[in-house]
């Protein structure tokens, strides 16, 4: 077993990044708005901010309470939107319940939208048109595999169909592209047998967001294995991703640690994105 250094590959695009930032010709600003206070979300936000001073890209993370009205929000979105010195906004999801998550997403300028979760940028992404924006995690794992193996014509099964993870990697794995070109299979909760799906991968991605969901007898031998899980679970200090790694890393030719696998990449592709928003902005 070898492990994907998730970590080190996203160091590596952030100081190329780095390099180009420089030399721009302004300042790139990125706006995080924050509602409520969940803890992954707080952590989430301050990794990226986090990652733009390291690049020289200059944030501002705005923060509210968890009973900010929809209204209130939408209306900070669109100061955002006319902002000059703003390139890219990112809503942190997930947000109170009281919030249409697809409204706010919608109400986001789809030209400053560095996540990729507008429709428009989604659909751009469907139909292979590539002056849209990647969603960050699924062009993460992209990355990831494509600086690990060839991926043409092989076996890819995802499992778990989120908008944010499953359904946009499954499009972006299948494209007739290199990097890419594989035949993918997306699984999900109500897939029956999962057990034989899994096991027919030669690329295996599980994205359900249930701790130490993959067991071993989910997989094949040399199978290569990307975890895109991140969970907290009680009385145990550590992150889980979902797959039970100590069990399935012996027997997987590769595998992503969590964390350092995904996360890391996830990040640097929002900065690429961040620059890639700038320099079409000029
Ligand atoms: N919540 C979980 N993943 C993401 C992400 O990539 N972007 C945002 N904005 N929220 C998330």
């Amino acid at each position: 077993m070898k492990l994907i250094d998730g970590k080190k590959i996203a160091s590596e695009i952030l100081d190329s990044l780095t390099h180009k930032i420089e030399q721009f010709p302004r300042k790139i600003g990125l706006a995080f708005l924050l509602v409520g206070e969940n803890q992954a979300s707080l952590a989430y936000v301050r990794m990226k901010k986090k990652a733009c001073s390291r690049i020289g890209i200059q944030s501002i993370v705005k923060e509210y309470p968890a009973d900010t009205s929809q209204e209130e929000l939408l209306k900070e979105i669109s100061q955002l939107n006319l902002d000059p010195q703003i390139d890219g906004i990112l809503v942190q999801l997930p947000l109170p319940a009281h919030f249409d998550t697809l409204r706010v997403t919608r109400s986001i300028a789809p030209e400053k939208d560095v996540d990729g979760f507008h429709p428009i940028n989604m659909g751009k992404l469907l139909l292979g048109e590539a002056d849209g924006f990647l969603p960050c995690t699924p062009h993460g794992i992209q990355q990831l595999l494509a600086h690990t193996l060839p991926i043409e014509g092989k076996h890819v099964v995802i499992v778990g169909r989120s908008n944010i993870v499953g359904k946009p990697l499954a499009v972006l794995l299948s494209q007739k592209k290199k990097g890419a070109n594989a035949t993918v299979t997306l699984a999900h909760s109500q897939s029956k047998n999962l057990s034989e799906i899994t096991q027919t991968a030669d690329i295996l991605i599980a994205a359900i967001g249930q701790p130490r969901f993959i067991k071993k007898e989910m997989v094949r031998p040399g199978c290569v294995v990307i975890d895109v899980g991140i969970n907290r679970v009680q009385n145990e200090e550590k992150l889980v991703g979902d797959v039970d790694f100590d069990a399935v890393a012996p027997i997987a030719s590769w595998i992503t640690p969590v964390p350092g696998g995904v996360g890391p990449m996830t990040i640097a592709m929002l900065m690429q994105n961040t620059l890639e928003s700038a320099t079409r902005r000029g």
